[in-house]
């Protein structure tokens, strides 16, 4: 969602900033804004639309200054406009702020600061900060004043906020110096010989330093051209702890590739072998970070898989597997139902949250709820130190490294692989299995990544399944048992990526209503991999086919049978029916991919979407 990025030090502000924003469009936004001090004032340009429209803009202006904020904005409160776009500024203009985030109580504070005569000029949460900002320094209409300094006065105005925020705030009044804080979105403050940097992502800073402080809710950093000072929430001078960031800044590069979805889904042999690294040792399982014994994870009854959108998909297949190898009861639910549910939590409960950003808002209120109701939580994530990881009680990382494509690919591999991990981790632990079954399904997990090569050296079905596709208004994704969930996943990154509705049925309910749907080409793209309910599946198509659907069909190699079904058959390596996700869901990324390709979209960043949703 919204990104974050501020610069004070000895060089042009301007391109800093720009440069900075650019880094942070694959999150997703609307709008962009820039503030930088030129001179003794304070220069705001925002624009609606992509950063390069900004830096046009922007260029028309030539700004100079060494010191600025500036925000991609993902519209909430108020519609994508250039009024509502950050930063946004206090009656004297003289101080300015950009924010992530949501100010609940906002609707209270613009009528109380209207009545004391401020005039606001946006819908947005987010100016009433600027107004209590220039309230809390004394140089507000009512005249009122309580801080000595700019730091102060952000301190004290962000008392007064309800909800989430991640603040960058600069003043003419103290040039050359920005002000940062958070609440429950992230700011990642560093230092480099061209001065101080802060921003909600480290990958905008990352050209600079990859040594960085993650700020912790209710911390401020005061950064100037010499340097940084840190204050804890009642102004009490902190040292933090310094982060190394490791991941190398190419993943922010394409790297050759015309896209970073491209990029990423390539890199899924990797991610699998990565993630699955350390994990058998001396024949047995074991995730350390997971923080509990054998007998304590024994003693487990109950889980609950927790995540939203793809990463939720996973959950459904980890479902099959801790039930079927664990043999532990286990639902899965969408995180944002969960969290207003009153769902059965006992402390033998396990709570698996799953999210590759970390961030997600929903997630994380669902973690916070069932740890309250006195369940342990384990995260699965992909980034290191993020909201979901400090909040769970253990945590599994997923090694995708940054994922930068909106839509989520390698990431989703990553945790499919992380559950069945878990998955036969509760196995071994409950002696739900034999030990050498537990090593077996190790290593074929393992080989699953040179199967994915084998899928990614040879795309050219996929392609022609997709210029089937491509003028088609609808699709329908169907599978059974792991192919039911598959199916859903594959329906999402269609949507998504290419603006193609798709919808998701498991294969036998089609008789029972969407069946309905199909006439004379309609595309109905199947995972008829082999598996017990492989039968089941072909009878399924055969209905679909005698309607005059264009079927696809997902299928194991030397499956010979199904091309008498299938208009188009795309071969998958065979697998057991467990590990299948991970193998028939390239194929569907990359079909997902080449429809929005041939149809013109935006694949990286499509339109009304966001990298992470930090909001409810
Ligand atoms: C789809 C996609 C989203 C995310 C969802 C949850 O490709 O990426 O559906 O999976 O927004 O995000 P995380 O996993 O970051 O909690």
């Amino acid at each position: 969602m919204c990104g974050i990025v501020g610069y004070t030090g000895t060089n042009e502000a301007a391109p800093v900033l720009l440069d900075g924003l650019a880094k942070l469009e694959y999150r997703g936004y609307d709008s962009a804004g820039i503030a930088v001090m030129e001179g003794d004032a304070l220069q705001v340009v925002r624009r609606r639309g992509k950063v390069a429209e900004l830096a046009h803009t922007v260029g028309h202006f030539a700004l100079t200054g060494t010191c600025g904020i500036g925000h991609t904005r993902w519209a909430t409160h108020g519609r994508p406009s250039e009024a509502n776009a950050h930063p946004h500024s206090s009656c004297a203009g003289d101080i300015a702020v950009v924010h992530n985030g949501i100010i609940e109580n906002f609707a209270d504070l613009r009528d109380e600061l209207a009545q004391r005569g401020h005039t606001l000029r946006s819908e947005t949460d987010t100016e009433v900060i600027a107004h209590l900002i220039e309230e809390a320094w004394g140089a507000s209409p009512s005249g009122s004043s309580e801080a000595s300094g700019l730091a102060e006065a952000v301190r004290i105005a962000s008392m007064r906020l309800v909800g989430s925020y991640g603040l960058a705030v600069t003043s003419a009044r103290e040039p050359g110096v920005i002000i940062t804080t958070r609440r429950d979105m992230p700011i990642i403050v560093g230092r480099a010989a061209d001065g101080s940097y802060v921003a909600s992502d480290a990958i905008a800073v990352l050209r600079a330093t990859r040594d960085v402080v993650y700020l912790e809710d209710g911390q401020l950093a005061r950064l100037s051209p010499e340097g940084i000072e840190y204050f804890d929430g009642h102004g009490k001078t902190i040292a933090p702890q310094t982060t190394h960031i490791s991941w190398d800044m190419d993943v922010a590069e394409k790297g050759g590739y015309p896209d970073f979805m491209l990029k990423e889904i390539h890199e899924q042999p990797r991610v699998i072998r990565d993630t699955l690294a350390g994990r058998l040792v001396s024949g047995h399982m074991e995730i350390d970070e997971l923080d509990m014994t054998s007998e304590e994870l024994n003693l487990i009854d109950r889980v609950y898989v927790i995540a939203c959108g793809t990463s939720y998909h996973a959950g459904l297949i980890a479902k099959e597997m801790i039930e079927s190898w664990a043999r532990i009861p286990t639902e899965v639910e969408v995180a944002s139902e969960f969290r207003y549910r009153n769902p059965i939590i006992t402390p033998t409960t396990l709570v698996v949250a799953v999210s590759q950003s970390g961030e997600t808002a929903d997630t994380l209120a669902a973690i916070r709820d069932a740890r309250i109701k006195g369940a342990r939580v384990f995260g699965i994530t992909n980034v290191l130190g993020s909201p979901v990881a400090r909040e769970s009680d253990g945590v599994i990382y997923t090694k995708a490294n940054k994922e930068i494509a909106v839509a989520s690919t390698k990431s989703f591999l990553g945790q499919l692989v992380s559950l069945t991990l878990l998955a036969l981790l509760l196995a071994q632990s409950k002696g739900k299995m034999r030990m050498n079954q537990i090593r077996l399904i190790f290593r074929e997990l393992a080989d699953t990544a040179e199967q994915v090569e084998r899928i990614l050296s040879d795309q050219s079905a996929i392609e022609e399944a997709a210029r089937a596709c491509v003028n088609a208004t609808s699709a329908l994704f169907v599978g059974r048992g792991m192919g039911a969930a598959i199916a859903r996943e594959g329906a999402l990154k269609l949507k998504e990526i290419s603006y193609l509705h798709a919808e998701a049925y498991a294969a036998g309910e089609m008789k029972h209503g969407p069946i309905a749907l199909i006439d004379e080409g309609f595309p109905v793209i199947a995972i008829a991999t082999q598996s017990a309910v492989y039968e089941k599946v072909v009878s399924n198509l055969q209905e679909a086919k005698a309607r005059g659907a264009l079927i696809v069909a997902i299928a194991t190699e030397g499956d010979e049978e199904i091309v008498k079904h299938a208009d188009h058959v795309i071969y998958i390596p065979k697998v057991r029916d467990a590990l299948s996700p991970i193998t028939a869901s390239v194929p569907l990324q990359l079909l997902a991919r080449s429809i929005a390709v041939m149809r013109d979209c935006d694949v990286d960043q499509p339109r009304n979407l966001a990298k992470s949703v930090t909001v409810e």
